[in-house]
């Protein structure tokens, strides 16, 4: 008979997910990362990392508490005696791919049965998710959602120790951890989260499921973490949230909102500021105004719109219209002249008809993007687009894509050509590429530069004048 390891399963239930929605208030703990010491000696990890930059985030965090249970990380897939898919669930692509690699690896857990496999990250927050992986990939040691990535030692500890099968997704956050060891991808960029979770809600979107409700970090730990930041040698920094214009609406006992943590991080002595990603109905002209300052205050903002047409967007739940995000843009390029604007668009929403499609190419062209990442709808179950009707045919939808990413592509090309013949200041990241001989870097304006130069200047500031500008990235000399 199998064995019963019902103890060690609690999975994710939708309905739970979609009750926090009514909830007024949550009450946040405020944790210290409860620190044990490791059985991972001698033994190697490895995490695939699918999807944005707080999936990216959370992987450096995993890698942190792995090190500290003394893993050290494997070069090769092949070779770790742990590996952790963190996953995303945004698109069903996303999870196909996901589900393939699962396929991949069985055969790894065939030629060595100790192997750990565990999956993690958004995909396991959806009932349907776990249920399959439960079902069809018994193969699967660990599985566990984004809200209790510290409980990862205590897992382990059964997985390794006991040999059981753990699976542990909670539905409702309730916690912020701070001071979880961390080893981050990069020495002079960094990634810091200011908030978790999402309360938007946008009618085709998964992540206020799978990441919970809005938290803010309070702002005295996310100057503490900047400052360590600097101590370390950092230049630039990305503040982290998927509306971090709504910064701090959920603080009941300070008034302190992004453009109060905008302020303060531009005294602070930190190269580079960006922060990703902005809401339009949230993104207010104080919050302009500060970024006016320049400074460590990159003049490069993603403003995500998803379409250009009022109907659509009130279908989409996105709170604002053509019109409100359009003087937003008018007072960006007025406040910050200089300014280089990307965006989101969704294709084929449910429902959306050719002349709804052409306002959001006229969009496009008025706003003057210089890039955006354009997606085919994608529909997420327990999301309440899933219901809507959708006629329009696949066909469509694919002609709708390319049609939208050749203006797009003229926009990037517009983005470079502006700077030909000008002098851009460059935060080298190593070589390029295809060239080894060869450094990039990117600007102020979050645009790529190669040019040639010594492996001496990875990590510093360099001039460079541009020389050529190619749609994806610009050629240049240093100078000086
Ligand atoms: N289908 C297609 N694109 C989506 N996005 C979010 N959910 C979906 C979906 N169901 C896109 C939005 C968002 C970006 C991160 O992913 O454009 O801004
Ligand atoms: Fe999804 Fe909308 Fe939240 Fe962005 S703001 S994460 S698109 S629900």
């Amino acid at each position: 008979m199998a064995k019963d390891y019902s103890k060690y399963f609690t999975t994710p239930s939708i309905k739970d997910a979609r009750k926090r929605k009514t909830k007024e208030t949550l009450t946040i703990d405020y944790n210290d990362y409860y620190n044990i010491k490791g059985f991972g000696k001698n033994k190697t990890y490895r995490i695939e990392t699918f999807g944005c930059q707080a999936n990216e985030a959370d992987t450096e965090k995993i890698s942190g508490i792995l090190e500290q249970l003394e893993f050290t990380e494997s070069k090769t897939l092949e070779h770790a005696d742990l590996i952790l898919l963190n996953t995303c669930a945004v698109r069903e692509n996303a999870e196909n791919r996901v589900f393939g690699e699962l396929g991949r690896l069985k055969q790894f857990k065939k030629n060595n049965p100790d192997l750990i496999l565990g999956v993690c990250g958004c995909m396991p927050q959806e009932e349907k998710v776990t249920n399959r992986i439960l079902k069809k990939f018994q193969y699967v040691d660990l599985v566990f959602g984004t809200h209790n990535i510290y409980k990862l030692p205590q897992y382990l500890e059964t997985v390794i120790l006991s040999k059981e099968r753990v699976i542990e997704v909670f539905s409702e956050e309730g916690n912020i951890v701070e001071n979880m060891p961390r080893i981050r991808e990069n020495t002079k960029k960094a990634w810091v989260n200011i908030m978790f979770g999402c309360d938007e809600f946008c009618t085709y979107c998964i992540v206020p499921y799978t990441r919970g409700k809005e938290r803010s970090r309070l702002p005295e730990h996310v100057k503490e973490e900047v400052k360590e930041l600097i101590l370390e040698g950092y230049q630039e920094i990305t503040l982290l949230g998927q509306n971090v214009n709504s910064y701090g609406n959920d603080f009941t006992d300070i008034d302190y909102k992004f453009s109060d943590l905008l302020t303060d991080l531009h005294e602070m002595d930190i190269a580079r500021i960006r922060f990703t990603t902005s809401h339009p109905k949230d993104f207010n002209l104080e919050t302009v105004k500060i970024l006016s300052k320049g400074g460590n205050l990159m003049p490069y903002i993603h403003l995500p719109v998803q379409s250009g047409s009022n109907e659509v967007l009130k279908r989409m739940n996105r709170k604002y219209t053509k019109e409100s995000y359009l003087e937003l843009v008018r007072n960006i390029y007025k406040y910050i002249p200089t300014a280089s604007l990307t965006t989101d668009i969704i294709v084929g929403f449910p429902g959306e008809t050719e002349e709804q499609f052409q306002e959001t190419l006229d969009l496009v062209k008025e706003c003057k993007f210089e890039g955006a990442y354009t997606f085919i709808y994608s529909k997420r179950e327990g999301t309440p687009a899933e219901h809507y009707e959708d006629n329009v045919t696949m066909e469509e939808k694919k002609q709708h894509l390319y049609k939208l990413n050749k203006i797009v592509n003229d926009g990037y090309l517009r983005g470079t050509k502006r700077f030909e013949g000008k002098i851009v200041k460059v935060l080298v990241d190593g070589f390029s590429k295809n060239n080894d001989a060869i450094l990039a870097g990117y600007t102020e304006n979050n645009k790529l530069v190669n040019f040639s130069g010594d492996a001496s200047l990875i990590g510093t500031f360099v001039e460079v004048k541009v020389t050529t500008a190619k749609t994806w990235f610009m050629l240049g000399e240093q100078v000086g």
